[in-house]
């Protein structure tokens, strides 16, 4: 079986980064070479990971099987554009390269260049699960349409007028195929896990539901959904505590309701934030409790 791909992605600060650490710190115990990257501009896994990690796979200290990287989207832009234009320096004078780097440089250039990282971690066979730490969620849903989008726009593009937003349709149509296949792989369940982590509480389940919508209008099923910072019932002994599990409670019924027949996990909240090895381990014990973490 090739490389597997899952995406963790959820409103601003509901525990995708801890919970996507937490999945790949598993699969690289359990012998899996595993990379996590993160798409977010905002990248934290230095942070966690307590350890300088930034635009380039970094091994992740004391662990045997997992490497990390940070898309940085200016460096990504920087090596997208670099990577157009090799070709075109050995064939034709500065003056030209010169001008096809400015048509380069259109108002999604830089979404282009991230989504085309992006892309090389979806084509590579170096690792055998990939772990994607995904910005907040509107940010990520719009990096996934933009392949669909891209995909339109250039064929509508050479029919026309032959510009683009990326710039001209020449320079960019083998880019096509390339969104084809990445989407195609981002539909594939086989091959692809789309997870919405989620606090207990009404802003989250609306912006999850409204997400998994908008997935699903691109083909995207949502494959599991992680009900995160549940008080645990044995600290709910005065009536502040109670009543916020209750009010927990009642979103959790919710959320099965909406999303009835996909799975859900709920975790607790912890003691301490989560950050370390050690602890995405003993998160990782609760997050795969009952499955041999291979789901
Ligand atoms: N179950 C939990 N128990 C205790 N602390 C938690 C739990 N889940 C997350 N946290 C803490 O909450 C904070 C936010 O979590 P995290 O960074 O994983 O969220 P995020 O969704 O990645 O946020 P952002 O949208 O900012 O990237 C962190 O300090 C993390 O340690
Ligand atoms: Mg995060």
């Amino acid at each position: 079986m090739g490389t597997r791909f899952i995406f963790f992605s959820g409103k601003g600060g509901v525990g995708k980064t801890s919970m996507a650490c937490t999945t790949a710190v598993q699969y690289a115990d359990k012998g899996c070479r595993t990379l996590i990257v993160t798409t977010d501009p905002a990248a934290n896994l230095s942070d966690v990971f307590e350890q300088q990690i930034g635009h380039r796979v970094t091994k992740i200290n004391g662990m045997e099987n997992l490497d990390a990287m940070e898309i940085d989207p200016d460096a990504a832009t920087t090596e997208y554009k670099e990577r157009a234009l090799a070709p075109m320096r050995d064939l034709f004078d500065d003056e030209l390269v010169k001008i096809a780097e400015e048509q380069l440089s259109g108002p999604c250039t830089e979404e282009m260049a991230s989504f085309d990282k992006f892309i090389d971690f979806m084509q590579q066979d170096e690792y055998d699960i990939v772990v994607f730490d995904t910005a907040p969620t509107g940010h990520t849903i719009r990096l996934l349409e933009l392949p669909v989008d891209w995909s339109r726009h250039i064929e509508e593009s050479a029919k026309g007028s032959g510009q683009t937003c990326m710039g001209p349709v020449a320079l960019i149509q083998d880019s096509k195929k390339k969104y084809d296949q990445a989407v195609n792989m981002l539909r594939n369940r086989e091959q692809t896990q789309f997870i919405f982590v989620m606090q207990p509480e009404q802003t989250s389940l609306d912006e999850t539901a409204r997400s998994a919508k908008e997935l699903q209008r691109l083909g995207i099923t949502t494959d599991r959904i992680i009900i995160n910072g549940l008080i645990p019932e044995a600290e709910a002994v005065n009536a502040f505590f109670r009543q916020r599990l209750q009010m927990q409670k009642g979103y959790v019924s919710k959320a099965q309701e909406i999303f009835a027949g996909t799975p859900m996990k709920e975790m607790p909240l912890f003691d301490t934030e989560l950050k370390g090895i050690d602890m995405f381990r003993q998160v990782g014990k609760v997050l795969f409790e009952g499955s041999d973490g291979d789901e």
